[in-house]
């Protein structure tokens, strides 16, 4: 088995392969002045398992999957057996079911065309709602950072923090903080309005008073789900508040809307490199890698 770090998450593939030992085959990008992608893997994958490391985050999502796209094409041209696509943020996945009519179902247009460009089975993490996993048409697996993000507050003091899932499909997730930080739990309401994609939260008597609280959630884009959150965790007497996601998206002004709410901390993976991804998947994915040898 060799890994094959896409230009999007190369420090996360370098460091899957300094855990699992695995041989890392460097990536050739180049991209031509009409802004099209060149790709050439520099490294001999005849014969060989291949996992692919490329998250699709923004900015530049379409790219970064069709980037992922020539990797699986290139690999399979050049002899790979399996490939395997590890994508720590999968683009367009909340697009899960048809919400409306006269839509499509995105999350299932990507991996159907990473599966047509060689792609064979796919590792996401904290994937938008694990329900749909089965419609795939490949094996799509999801694993969970959420005890990597918990261990994170752990190891900062707050062994004991309430954890909050800002809603209801969020639940799982705080389930799993709590087991590692030991101190309740519990979840808001939110109604979505899905022509204007507004959203309204509530939550009554939470046992939030005086308490340093924790909101984890599978992703933060524009902040408001989490600025929402604070607002009633405050008006029912949080002592502070900390926001913890698996895909720090981060879009726009969100960080300082968080920040004005009232937000502390704002701690996320490599999922999205950049500022907030505190936490690294790499031991999680590399736990992975070596349960599939
Ligand atoms: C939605 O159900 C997700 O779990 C997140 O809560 C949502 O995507 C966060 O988006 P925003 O930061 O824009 O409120």
């Amino acid at each position: 088995m060799k890994i094959v770090s896409g230009p999007a998450s190369r420090e996360l593939a370098e460091s899957v392969a300094s855990i699992t030992g695995l041989q890392n085959v460097s990536v050739v990008l180049r991209v031509f002045p009409d802004g099209e992608f060149y790709i050439r893997l520099d490294g001999d994958v005849l014969g060989e398992d291949i996992v692919i490391i490329q998250t699709t985050c923004p900015s530049m999502q379409d790219g970064k999957l069709f980037q992922l796209a020539f990797m699986a094409d290139a690999a399979k041209r050049a002899g790979a057996c399996r490939v395997t696509a590890v994508v720590p943020y999968l683009a367009y996945a909340r697009q899960d079911k048809l919400f409306l009519s006269g839509e499509g179902i995105s999350a299932e247009t990507v991996v159907r065309m990473l599966g047509a460009s060689g792609v064979d089975s796919l590792l996401t993490v904290n994937i938008h709602s694990d329900k749909v996993l089965s419609q795939f048409s490949l094996p799509v697996q999801s694993v969970s950072a959420i005890s990597l993000l918990a261990n994170y507050f752990v190891e900062k003091g707050f062994r004991g923090a309430y954890a909050l899932a800002p809603d209801k499909g969020a639940l799982y997730i705080a389930k799993e903080a709590q087991q590692v930080l030991g101190g309740g739990i519990g979840y808001l309401n939110k109604v979505r309005d899905y022509h204007t994609g507004q959203t309204v939260q509530s939550g009554e008597g939470l046992d939030v008073e005086g308490k340093t609280v924790i909101i984890f959630d599978d992703i933060i884009s524009t902040g408001g789900t989490i600025v929402g959150a604070v607002k009633i965790l405050k008006d029912q007497g949080a002592k502070q508040v900390f926001a913890a996601c698996a895909h720090p998206l981060l879009m726009g002004d969100a960080e300082k809307r968080m920040r004005e709410a009232g937000i502390e901390e704002i701690i996320g993976t490599d999922s999205v490199p950049g500022p907030y991804s505190k936490v690294s998947l790499s031991p999680l994915i590399s736990k992975q890698l070596k349960g599939a040898r």
